[in-house]
C-alpha cells in the first residue's frame, strides 16, 4: 500500500518567536508547491508555536511541539498539557525523543504516558526511538529497539496507529553529520514493522508510517526516502533554514 511521506523539522532549542516568525514566512512560500505531495510540518519550542500556528494557518504546513506532559493539569512545575497544547491549535508532538532520553530522564514507561495523553487530547504523537553506537556494535538493535517499541506502545489500541508516526533515529547519528546508509537504515526499518505487525497485525504494520532521523540532509533525503520502509524524516539541523528544508522535502517526495 502507499503510505503519505511525511518530514517534520524538528528545531530542538532554536528560534526566538520572532525568528520563527521569519522562518514560518519563508516556509509558507517555499512549500507551497508541495501541498497534497507530502506531509509537512514544524515542531518549534513552546513559546513560538503560536506564532508559528497563526502563520501557517490555512497552510499545507503542520505545527508540532516537543513533548507534552501525560497529566491533564496540575503541580508539574516546568510541564505543558495536551488540552493546552490542542487549545492553541497545535496537532502533532514529537514524544520520547533521544535528547530527552538522554538528559531528562526520559524512559520508555514515560514516553508511553505522554503517547496516550497526546491521543486522549486528539495530537498525534511522533514517537522516537533508536539505539546508541555502544548499542549497535554490541549487536544490541534489535533488542533496544524491540523494548523500546513494546514499552511506548504497551496498551495503546492498534486503531490509534493510524494517528502515530514513529521516528527512527539512531542516537548516534543525530547532529553528527553520520548518517545511517540507506541500505543499514532500511533493514532497521523493516525490523520496526516486523515488531509493529506482531503487537498490531499486518495492515496497522504495513500502514504506519515511519520515519529516518539522523543527520538527514538534502542530498541524503532522496536515497533514504526512496528506499521500502521509510517513510520520512525527523530533520534537525536541516530544518533550521528554510532553503534546506525546502530542498529536502523536494528531494525526498522526488519532485
Ligand atoms: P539532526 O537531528 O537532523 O540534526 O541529526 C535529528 C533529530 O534529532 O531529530
Amino acid at each position: 500500500m502507499a503510505r503519505k511521506i511525511f518530514i517534520a523539522g524538528n528545531w530542538k532549542m532554536n528560534k526566538t518567536a520572532a525568528e520563527t516568525r521569519a522562518l514560518c514566512e519563508a516556509l509558507k512560500t517555499s512549500l507551497a508547491p508541495f501541498a497534497g505531495k507530502a506531509e509537512v510540518a514544524v515542531c518549534p519550542t513552546f513559546t513560538s508555536l503560536t506564532t508559528a500556528v497563526e502563520i501557517l494557518k490555512g497552510t499545507n504546513v503542520k505545527v508540532g511541539a516537543q513533548n507534552i506532559h501525560w497529566a491533564d493539569e496540575g503541580a508539574f512545575t516546568g510541564e505543558i498539557s495536551g488540552a493546552m497544547l490542542k487549545e492553541i491549535g497545535v496537532e502533532y508532538v514529537i514524544i520520547g525523543h533521544s535528547e530527552r532520553r538522554q538528559y531528562f530522564g526520559e524512559t520508555d514507561e514515560t514516553v508511553n504516558k505522554r503517547t496516550a495523553a497526546a491521543l486522549k487530547y486528539g495530537l498525534k504523537p511522533i514517537v522516537c526511538i533508536g539505539e546508541t553506537l555502544a548499542e549497535r556494535e554490541g549487536n544490541q538493535t534489535e533488542a533496544v529497539l524491540e523494548k523500546q517499541i513494546r514499552g511506548a506502545f504497551a496498551g495503546i489500541p492498534a486503531a490509534a496507529m493510524a494517528d502515530i508516526t514513529i521516528a527512527y533515529e539512531p542516537v548516534w547519528a543525530i547532529g553528527t553529520g553520520k548518517t545511517a546508509t540507506p541500505d543499514m537504515a532500511e533493514a532497521t526499518h523493516a525490523f520496526i514493522r516486523k515488531v509493529l505487525t506482531d503487537l498490531f497485525g499486518a495492515a496497522v504494520a504495513d500502514a504506519a508510517v515511519i520515519q529516518y532521523g539522523g543527520s538527514m540532509k538534502p542530498g541524503n533525503a532522496k536515497d533514504l526516502v526512496a528506499q521500502k520502509d521509510i517513510d520520512g524524516g525527523l530533520i534537525g539541523g536541516a530544518a533550521l533554514k528554510a532553503d534546506s528544508f525546502t530542498e529536502l522535502v523536494k528531494n525526498a517526495i522526488g519532485a
